[in-house]
This record gives C-alpha cells, sequence and structure tokens, in this order.
C-alpha cells in the first residue's frame, strides 16, 4: 500500500520525506492557494523532495480544450508528475486522451462507484476516491471506496485506488483493510499513525531499566 500526503506545503512534504516512507504527494487547487506559492514553483519543489515519488497536480479548466492545453503543461513540468483531473465529463475524455498518450492521470472528486467505473474505464491511473467529505454529510464514505475495490480487482481494471480525504486514523485502517492501494493525508494524520500509548509507556520503562543497570551499548572508557 502507498502513502501519500496531501499537502500543497513543502516543509509538511520534507517532514514527511524524512521519515523514508512516502510514495507521493497529492495537491489540489485549495491547497495550492493555501501554501501562498506559485504552483509551477510548488510542484517542482515537491518532485525533488520526492525522488521517484509520484506528485499530483490538477488542471482548474472545465473545458475540454483548455483542460487538455492545461494537462499538457502540467505534465510537461517533470516525469513524475500525475494529471489531476476532475470527474466531470470532459474531464472523462481528457483521461481517456492522456492516457492514450502515456500521460499517468489521477480522476479526482469521486464519491461513487459508478463515477469510478467511469474513471477506470478511461484509463485513470489513480481513482481519488473521497471518503470524509461523504462522512461529513452523514453517509459512508468508505462504502465507496470497498465497492471500488472489488471493482477493480474482479474486471481487472489497471487504475489504484487513492483513498482521500482522509480526516482520521481509523480512515487509514479501514483503507488498509478493504484492500485500498493507496492513501492520502494531510502530515497530522500521519504523525498520528505513530502513536500509541503502550509505546510510550514501553519505551519510558526500556529505557528506565537499562540506565538502572548502568548498561552501555558501546565500551565504557
Ligand atoms: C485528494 O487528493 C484531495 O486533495 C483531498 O484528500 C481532499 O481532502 P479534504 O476533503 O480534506 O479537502
Amino acid at each position: 500500500m502507498k502513502l501519500f500526503v496531501d499537502t500543497g506545503d513543502v516543509a509538511e512534504v520534507q517532514k514527511a520525506a524524512e521519515w523514508g516512507i512516502l510514495d507521493g504527494v497529492t495537491t489540489n487547487p485549495t491547497l495550492i492557494a493555501k501554501s501562498g506559492k506559485g504552483f509551477k514553483e510548488t510542484v517542482l519543489k515537491i518532485c525533488e523532495l520526492v525522488p521517484g515519488g509520484d506528485i499530483s497536480a490538477e488542471v482548474v479548466a472545465t473545458d475540454y480544450d483548455t483542460m487538455l492545453k492545461e494537462a499538457l503543461e502540467i505534465a510537461s513540468w517533470h516525469p513524475q508528475i500525475v494529471v489531476k483531473v476532475p470527474l466531470i465529463e470532459p474531464g472523462i475524455s481528457l483521461v481517456k486522451t492522456l492516457s492514450d498518450r502515456g500521460i499517468r492521470t489521477n480522476v479526482t472528486l469521486v464519491f461513487s462507484l459508478s463515477q469510478a467505473l467511469l474513471a477506470a474505464k478511461a484509463g485513470a491511473t489513480f481513482i481519488s476516491n473521497f471518503v470524509g467529505r461523504v462522512d461529513d454529510i452523514s453517509d459512508d464514505g468508505m462504502n465507496a471506496v470497498a465497492d471500488t475495490v472489488n471493482m477493480v480487482n474482479n474486471f481487472g481494471f489497471d487504475s489504484e485506488v487513492l483513498v482521500a480525504s482522509v480526516r482520521h486514523p481509523l480512515h487509514v485502517v479501514q483503507a488498509i483493510n478493504v484492500g485500498a492501494h493507496i492513501a492520502t493525508m494531510p502530515l497530522k494524520i500521519i504523525e498520528m499513525l505513530f502513536k500509541h500509548p503502550l509505546t510510550d509507556i514501553g519505551l519510558k520503562r526500556f529505557l528506565a531499566d537499562w540506565d538502572q543497570a548502568g548498561l552501555s551499548i558501546f565500551p565504557k572508557s
């Protein structure tokens, strides 16, 4: 399973990259706007911080011709870039065009299995299924993820299911258990994945016992 950080903040990407377990980064227009920096410079810096990682950068037009121009421009910036495309009618046509040209895509704003089918058929590299925004309106966002994973596996689609709009570690656990290929989440959620009170208690006890016994890993001089 791949782990992505969902941010437009290069300092956050750098922190996540330092753990050595980061497979990629997802951005969206909101996150880039929040970063206060230019789109291209931010995306290129992120590519540099995560060598070999999948870096999603999103088009902002909503008509096919302009979306195609934007997609080709964004894709030309760096080979690690995955062009993020919203699930609208011209978006699906665009994904098919890009897929035929060997350009990788991340279909975003996917909330249902029927939408996921369209993305898979168009040749999406990643299908970004949002869970938190569905939970926010009193439904279970993970249902569509589980259904999409089954569809991709049963029919042999090449797309990978990316769990997006992750709000807490339980979403990550559920994503693992339904067999999602990728989860993307804010840095603060990745930090929460480290936490367990028994780890803290256990480590404190190990170190206290070690100190009390006067032991050392290195020869004492
Ligand atoms: C995914 O690629 C999106 O950028 C992101 O996960 C959306 O999350 P939000 O619902 O917390 O804004």
